[in-house]
């Protein structure tokens, strides 16, 4: 049997499964909480329901549906809307089920790999490469198959995060194709349901596109906290155990996701870290102190992707701001200091050219809408203005997050001159100060 007799961990892994095993059971379906689930109704998107549901179907009786573009924020139940009707409109068909292929742009973002996906996933295997055919012969191998494969019936091509492709190189011209297979098909019809995170996604397309495409379009408004409290009710009934929720705990998930633009999905992985949190301390019942720390862990974890997935130049800036507020904790940084040292720190780092004191200013509000920073617009009289620069989280969580980029860690320890007490910078040059 394998233990853990290391002699210099405390943690004992046997014990813990034991006492697991043994402690109170949180959940009765944890994958409930799982972006995947379906849920078997959609409190509060009757209107949307209703609308998509009048325009697809005809294809019941084998007519051709129009294109359709859901709009509205993340969160507010499109994808899973459109999934619950296409199970839906399955179950009352018998013979000649339409066809749903599903595309997340965000992940199948090229138009090569769009047509690709559509090809191999309706001949079920990987039969097209993902590169190297010329885009006009998939195409006609895809309306070949389209005729073949889905016959006489309705293909449904919804394209999810299609506000991800339109900017794309290549991305109008897919969208109009798509849009106009029918005219090169025989017996097979397609529709294609667009949903976009972006309201203003319509801008970005092409006259052409907007005519077959945003003729008919269907937005989702955002949840308040007494509708998120519903979904988050009926949702708590299959995920939950009997009676482990205190009071409270679903109308603070719901007020708390309600403050984040009405966003469902966070409000059920808010849900869903409470439960995991009391599980892990082993506790009979989710309580509000439990969301209140699965509020602060989500803030935390989003903070760490954020930062991760920023551009370098960005990371750079933040950088700066660590290392300023690192050597000198009580200075008051100004958007002045975070360009000097950022001069100096492009020169430590291969490759990287030195952006513009306006891009490191847009660098600058981005980390604080995102909470990282706090940037305060102050006047200076005849001096213009400047941005009094703070940091929100403490430093050593930034500095662990900021340690796990490689073109960032070996910077952590340079002292700017700025700090230097004893330098000073005059025109780009370093000088000893004189006593
Ligand atoms: N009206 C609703 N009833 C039940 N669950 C919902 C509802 N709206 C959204 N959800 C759930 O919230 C999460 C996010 O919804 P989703 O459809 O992915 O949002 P969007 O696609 O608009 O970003 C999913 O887990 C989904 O099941
Ligand atoms: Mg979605």
């Amino acid at each position: 049997m394998l233990t853990n007799n290391n002699h210099f961990k405390n943690f004992n892994i046997d014990q813990f499964y034991k006492n697991y095993l043994k402690g109170p059971k949180i959940f009765k379906n944890r994958n409930a909480l799982e972006p995947s689930y379906i849920p078997d109704e959609l409190p509060h998107r009757d209107k949307e329901i209703e609308e998509i549901a009048g325009k697809t179907a005809c294809a019941l009786r084998g007519d051709t549906p129009p294109n359709i573009l859901c709009y509205g924020m993340t969160g507010t139940g499109k994808t899973a809307t459109i999934r619950y009707v296409s199970q839906k409109i399955a179950q009352y068909t018998k013979t000649n089920k339409p066809w749903w292929i599903y595309i997340n742009c965000s992940i199948i973002s090229t138009p090569y790999r769009i047509l690709a996906h559509i090809y191999n996933t309706i001949i079920g295997s990987e039969k097209i490469p993902p590169t190297g055919l010329p885009k006009d012969v998939i195409f006609k191998k895809l309306l070949g198959l389209l005729d073949y494969k889905v016959k006489d019936s309705i293909c449904f091509l919804v394209l999810d995060e299609i506000d991800m492709i339109a900017n794309e190189r290549g991305g109008n011209e897919i969208l109009y194709d798509l849009t106009r297979l029918d005219e090169n098909l025989d017996s097979c019809r397609t529709s294609l349901i667009g949903i976009s995170n972006k309201l203003k996604f319509k801008d970005s397309l092409d006259p052409r596109v907007i005519s077959s495409l945003g003729k008919d379009h269907i937005t989702f408004p955002v949840y308040n906290a007494k509708e998120l409290g519903d979904i988050l009710n009926i949702r708590a009934k299959v995920t939950f155990n009997n009676d482990v929720l205190k009071e409270g705990v679903i109308s603070l998930c719901a007020a708390l996701a309600a403050k984040e633009h009405g966003d469902a999905r966070k409000a059920l992985q808010l849900l869903r870290k409470a439960g995991e949190i009391a599980e892990r301390t082993q506790n009979r019942m989710v309580s509000i102190e439990h969301v209140n720390k699965a509020q602060f862990e989500l803030e935390r974890d989003f903070t760490i992707d954020y930062i991760k997935g920023m551009p370098l130049q960005a990371q750079l800036v933040l950088t700066v701001i660590y290392l300023i507020s690192k050597f000198n904790e009580n200075r008051i940084i100004i958007s002045g200091d975070v360009y000097e040292v950022y001069n100096e720190l492009t020169n430590k780092v291969l490759g990287v050219r030195n952006l513009t004191r306006r891009r490191i200013s847009d660098y600058i509000n981005d980390l604080s809408l995102a909470g990282i920073i706090t940037a305060e617009k102050r006047s200076m009289g005849k001096y213009g203005a400047t941005k009094i620069i703070k940091l929100c989280d403490d430093i050593i969580f930034l500095r662990d997050i900021l340690k796990s980029i490689n073109k960032i860690k070996d910077l952590l320890d340079y002292r700017p001159i700025l700090i230097q007490k004893n330098k000073i910078r005059i025109n780009n040059n370093t000088f000893r100060k004189l006593n």
